[in-house]
Order: C-alpha cells, then sequence, then structure tokens
C-alpha cells in the first residue's frame, strides 16, 4: 500500500472529477457504498475467482460479523438496490477505494482506487452500448488516444456451461503440456486457463474453443447488437474470445480498456461487462445489471507513459514575507484568500532571506514583502517572481488587493 502525497493527491481528485463530467451529463447519480461489506456480499463475485479464494481482506469484526473489505464496487452496488429498490432504471456512478491481497508490482497494489459506473435494470443492448461508449469517452477527455477496446460475449448462463464443459475437455486432453499453476485453474476455473500468459499453456490456449461457437440465438443477437451500435457511434473495437475477465458474475457483453504502453499483465485500465444474475443471487428479483469500473491507478500510468493529464501546479498566487512578526503576514493572507486568490506565507519569524528562499519554492507568481519601514508607512512591496524583467513596486497598504489582482491578471 502506497502514501499518494502532493502535487500526485490532487490529480487523482482531478481525475474522479473528469469521470463525473462524463458520466453525470448522461444521467448518473453520485452514490456512497460502503467499504466493508458482510463477507457473503463479495462471495458472490465467484468462489472459483483469485479475488475471492486468494485476494480477500476478510475478517471478524468485534460483533462476531464475518466481513470483508471490497475488492471492487459492483456487488456492493447490487446489494444496496436490493436493499433500496429504488426504481429502474437505476443509473448510479461511484468512486473509491479497493483492496486485493494482490503480488504488488507496476500498477497492481493491494489499495487501488477506481471509478465506476452501473445500471440495473435494463437488459437492453443498447445500453451496453451506452456505458462502453461512456468509458470510451472518459479516457478521451483525459488526453489518452492509445486505448484498445476489447469485447467479447460470454453468452448466456447455459450457453457458458456449455463452453466451459468444452473448455475442460480441450484442457484435459492435453492437460500434461499446462503449466502447473493452470492445471489448478483447471480443476477450479477451466474459463480462467484461457487468462494464462505462462508460455507452456499458450499452444493449447491456441488451440482452444471459441466462445462465439457456443453462442445461443439470445445471447448471439444481443451480442450483434452491442457490436452494431459501436459501430454506429464510430468506435472502434476488437472482438477477444480469450476475454474472460477476472469475476465470474458475467455474462453475455464483457469489455475491456487496454493500454498500449502498458506491459500486457497490467495493461487492463478498466473493463466491466453484463451481470443479469446478481442482484437475484444477492436476494433481489431477476434484474438486468451492467457496468464498468476504471482503474485510476493504471490509468494515471498510461497517461504518464503518454505524457497527458499532467499533475497540477498547485503553486499560489501570492507569498507573503513578513519581517515584522508575522501580523501583516496573517493579515494580508487572509484578504488575498477571501478576495479568491490563494496565498502562502511563512512562519516562525524567520529571517528576510530565509523567507524569500522560501517564497522562491512556493513557486508563487508574486511576493508581497512587509517590514519594519513598509509597516510604518503603510506600504507593501510587491515584487513579481516568475519573470525576471518586471520591476518591484512600492504599494499603499490600502490599495494592495487592488494591485495584486491587476499583475495577477
Ligand atoms: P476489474 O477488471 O477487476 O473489474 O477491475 C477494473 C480495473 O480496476 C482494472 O482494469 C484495473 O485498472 C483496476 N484494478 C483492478 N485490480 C487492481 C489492482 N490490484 N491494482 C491496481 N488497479 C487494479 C471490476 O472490478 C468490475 N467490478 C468492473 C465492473 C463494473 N463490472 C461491471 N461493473
Amino acid at each position: 500500500m502506497r502514501d499518494i502525497l502532493a502535487p500526485e493527491a490532487a490529480r487523482w481528485r482531478r481525475f474522479v472529477d473528469v469521470f463525473a463530467s462524463v458520466v453525470e451529463p448522461a444521467g448518473y447519480g453520485f452514490i456512497l457504498p460502503p467499504l466493508l461489506e458482510d463477507y457473503g456480499v463479495f462471495r458472490r463475485i465467484g468462489d472459483a475467482t483469485d479475488i475471492v479464494s486468494k485476494e480477500m481482506y476478510r475478517f471478524t469484526d468485534l460483533g462476531g460479523r464475518d466481513v470483508a473489505l471490497r475488492p471492487e464496487l459492483t456487488a456492493g452496488v447490487c446489494r444496496a438496490f436490493v436493499q433500496h429498490r429504488p426504481p429502474t432504471p437505476w443509473k448510479v456512478w461511484c468512486a473509491g477505494t479497493n483492496f486485493r491481497y494482490e503480488k504488488p508490482q507496476r500498477g497492481r497494489y493491494r489499495q487501488f482506487e477506481q471509478v465506476d459506473i452501473e445500471v440495473l435494470g435494463v437488459e437492453d443492448p443498447t445500453l451496453d452500448v451506452e456505458v462502453i461508449a461512456l468509458g470510451w469517452h472518459f479516457f478521451a477527455a483525459l488526453g489518452l488516444r492509445q486505448v484498445e477496446l476489447r469485447l467479447n460475449s460470454l453468452g448466456e448462463p447455459a450457453d457458458r456451461a456449455r463452453y466451459v464443459d468444452a473448455l475442460r475437455a480441450h484442457f484435459d486432453a492435453g492437460r500434461e503440456t499446462l503449466s502447473e499453476e493452470s492445471v489448478q485453474t483447471l480443476d477450479r476455473n477451466p474459463l480462467r486457463v484461457l487468462d494464462s500468459k505462462r508460455a507452456p499453456d499458450q499452444p493449447l490456449i491456441a488451440s482452444a474453443p471459441h466462445m462465439q461457437e457456443f453462442l445461443g440465438a439470445g445471447a448471439a443477437d444481443h451480442f450483434a447488437a452491442v457490436r452494431a451500435g459501436l459501430d454506429a457511434l464510430g468506435i472502434p473495437y476488437t472482438i477477444d474470445a480469450r476475454l474472460v475477465r477476472g469475476l465470474d458474475y458475467y455474462l453475455r457483453t464483457t469489455f475491456e480498456y487496454a493500454g498500449a504502453t502498458l506491459q500486457s499483465a497490467q495493461n487492463a485500465l478498466g473493463g466491466g461487462g453484463r451481470y443479469d444474475g446478481l442482484v437475484e443471487a444477492l436476494g433481489g428479483p431477476a434484474t438486468g445489471g451492467i457496468g464498468l469500473a476504471i482503474g485510476v491507478d493504471r490509468t494515471l500510468l498510461a497517461c504518464n507513459d503518454e505524457g497527458v493529464f499532467p499533475p497540477l501546479d498547485l503553486s499560489v498566487d501570492v507569498f507573503v514575507v513578513d519581517t515584522t512578526g508575522g501580523g501583516e503576514a496573517l493579515a494580508i493572507t487572509d484578504e488575498v484568500r477571501r478576495a479568491g486568490r490563494s496565498a502562502d506565507r511563512a512562519w516562525d519569524g524567520r529571517s528576510m532571506r530565509a523567507q524569500m528562499k522560501a517564497a522562491d519554492r512556493s513557486r508563487a507568481a508574486v511576493a508581497v514583502i512587509v517590514g519594519d519601514d513598509e509597516r510604518a508607512a503603510g506600504t507593501a512591496v510587491v515584487r513579481p517572481l516568475r519573470t525576471s524583467d518586471a520591476e518591484q513596486v512600492v504599494v499603499p497598504r490600502d490599495e494592495l488587493l487592488d494591485h495584486l489582482e491587476k499583475v495577477l491578471t
């Protein structure tokens, strides 16, 4: 787990603001689901997934409840839907911290942030298109260009079950060539073997049957409508029959956005799909559901790689240097801030030299300097710090704010 400090941390907040500016105009309402849920809520992500079987921060609380820190947002949002029964379509967005006990590496952390949208109560395939398109437009809003959209359909539960049987038979027949890890995965979840990046597994993965061949008429029609919608919006994608995702609740449409600048094990910037059975599994009525989550940590790495969405410049407008004891600095910073400009100051009655150094370090646009002479004369010195040719001027104290406004604009 990492500390994210200034100015980087401000960029995280802005990331969420940009996401809000894309999804709120599309009718998504912000919600704040809890970080902690009953373990049973997350178990619906799938007993056979790494997330549930190996990576959960799970413990018994002081009341004896079996709880866990959330590894993602979707299951909790569906639990909230079942509990509050809002009118459908329920279109929501959220942002926040998740926990997975993974092997940390670049782009993969045990505590990480996601932004997320979910829609409950709609089966229409053009909603899938809306959700996928919002993710796509969000990356564009950040300035990212090297993003690839991968699309697949996992079919209806019955289609998927037939496919899993076929995959199991395929991998079983070549079991002795598979890596030890994949042999174990095969027993739990043959779909996940498709996701293996290990060299010995590749020949059998390449010759594995494709999900597309197992889609029944319903899922095939739905998938065709999603593709037609993306085509109509001019959003490019590739069909990736190996795209299985790491969570078990998906059926029909699944998708991922891959960052072309990142290593393949961590190149998924975000992803999502349909999970029409999840609300029912949590005790609610049969309800269509689809959503997506975008990883903040990883997407910012991709932004760094592409040189877009830079960290904010957090420097202030005005830095006050006060050698009279600090009273002037207190008053002037307060006035400047109330006038809508940013201001900072030095502390602890340091020397003029030390305060001027602090002013330079702050990268403020101007320094306001008040010594005993200025205080006695009712004036202040205004010295531009970023332009070498601009002269400093002495201004009457009661004209200081007007003067600063002129200099700063
Ligand atoms: P996910 O693919 O597990 O999907 O996670 C979505 C994104 O979160 C990933 O593409 C990645 O950017 C980021 N992420 C996941 N794990 C980590 C990690 N350990 N460190 C850093 N970033 C990470 C979901 O979570 C689903 N709930 C998405 C969804 C929403 N499906 C339907 N609705």
